[in-house]
């Protein structure tokens, strides 16, 4: 095996899988509040149908999985599938990006299944405004879901803010503030547009260029607190890039889609609750893998799929030429 690498030599490691596109929030950057169109139940892949993909993947090169939604945790009996994959040969990374609402209830059963560490969504420290933003979410279920993640050992657990200009971001040093006193990994993250056509209001681009925050200002404004020095261990495979204060127990990072583009040290594809492998999170091109599954694929067939989707990954997200993707919203793709 000697692994999987795209038309511009990336090495193809990772595989996000959303696992559900049903959220018992409606973040306002993410979703609407009404009106979404849910997967039938029968559209969404089984968990057997899940372990078949990731083996295949596994067998190409991948050997990091994260589970996404919606939300993740509110998919039935989740613990198993993560039971499931962590028993495929060459997973070495399970991890789970969670709005934290049922992770009390399930970090230590999550831990001991096989779940290495989590992201946990937190876009405020406020309560009042934590429900405004999620619609109805309680911070305080959030935290508890927080503390119990560090208490199971799922580590790193590392928070994700959303900025978002006039809703949250006078809050930008409280949030960094925490990584001066606890282990706190707080990830500062560019707003991206979706799904334009279906929720304009909501999540759409118009509406993204009004709120949007580049990661160069949330920078100066941190700078306030001192200077911040890059972190040399990996904390994830993803992009953030990591900072902190020096003998700070924790680290800033921060995530820039747009301003400070990425993609050249793109390693992933995604693979939607119905089955639809995505080359690339911003471009609305994919391939039906629950077809080639249900109409009987054999794991070599599955493997080929894999590797001609590999071979679709564009250069880059083309946001700069005003092309987002409009075929779906963030919470069906899971980020
Ligand atoms: P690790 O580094 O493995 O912890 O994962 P991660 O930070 O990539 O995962 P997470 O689900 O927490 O995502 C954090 C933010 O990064 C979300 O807003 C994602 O949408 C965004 N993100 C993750 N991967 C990509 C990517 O490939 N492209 C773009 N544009 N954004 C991404
Ligand atoms: N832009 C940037 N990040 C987003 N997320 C959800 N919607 C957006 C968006 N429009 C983040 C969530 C979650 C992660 C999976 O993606 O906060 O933590
Ligand atoms: Fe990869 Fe597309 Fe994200 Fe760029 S925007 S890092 S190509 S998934």
């Amino acid at each position: 095996m000697t692994g999987l690498s795209d038309s511009f030599q990336r090495p193809i490691n990772y595989l996000r899988i959303s696992v559900t596109d049903r959220c018992n929030l409606r973040c306002l950057y993410c979703m609407p509040e009404e009106g979404v169109r849910l997967l039938p139940r029968e559209d969404i892949l089984t968990y057997e149908e899940l372990r078949a993909i990731v083996q295949a993947a596994a067998e190409l090169g991948v050997s990091r999985v994260r589970l996404t939604g919606g939300e993740p945790l509110v998919r039935g009996d989740i613990v198993d599938l993560v039971a499931m994959l962590s028993s495929v040969a060459g997973i070495e990374d399970i991890s789970l990006t969670t709005n934290g609402l049922l992770l009390a209830h399930n970090a230590r059963r999550l831990k001991e299944a096989g779940l290495h560490r989590i992201n946990v969504s937190l876009d405020t420290l406020r309560p009042e405004r934590f429900q405004r933003i999620t619609r109805w979410g309680k911070l305080e279920q959030v935290m508890a879901g927080i503390q119990a993640a560090r208490e199971a050992g799922l580590h790193p657990v590392k928070v994700n803010m959303v900025v978002l200009r006039g809703v949250n971001d006078d809050e930008l040093l409280d949030m960094a503030r925490l990584t001066l006193s606890g282990e706190w990994h707080v990830r500062f993250i560019e707003l991206m547009p979706f799904g334009s056509l279906q929720d304009a209001a909501t999540c759409g681009e118009a509406r993204t260029a009004l709120q949007f925050v580049p990661v160069s200002e949330i920078r100066r404004k941190l700078e306030q607190l001192g200077t911040l020095e890059p972190v040399k261990d990996r904390l994830g495979a993803g992009p953030a890039r990591y900072y902190r204060w020096p003998g700070a127990p924790g680290t800033v990072g921060f995530i820039s889609p747009i301003s400070e583009c990425f993609c050249s040290e793109c390693n992933r594809l995604r693979l939607t609750a119905d089955g639809k492998l995505r080359p690339c999170l911003l471009q609305d091109k994919e391939t039906d893998l629950r077809q080639c599954i249900r109409q009987g694929a054999t794991n070599g067939h599955l493997q080929e799929v894999i590797r001609q989707v590999v071979t679709l990954k564009p250069e880059s997200h083309l946001l700069d030429q005003g092309r987002s993707p409009l075929a779906r919203l963030m919470s069906q793709i899971g980020g």
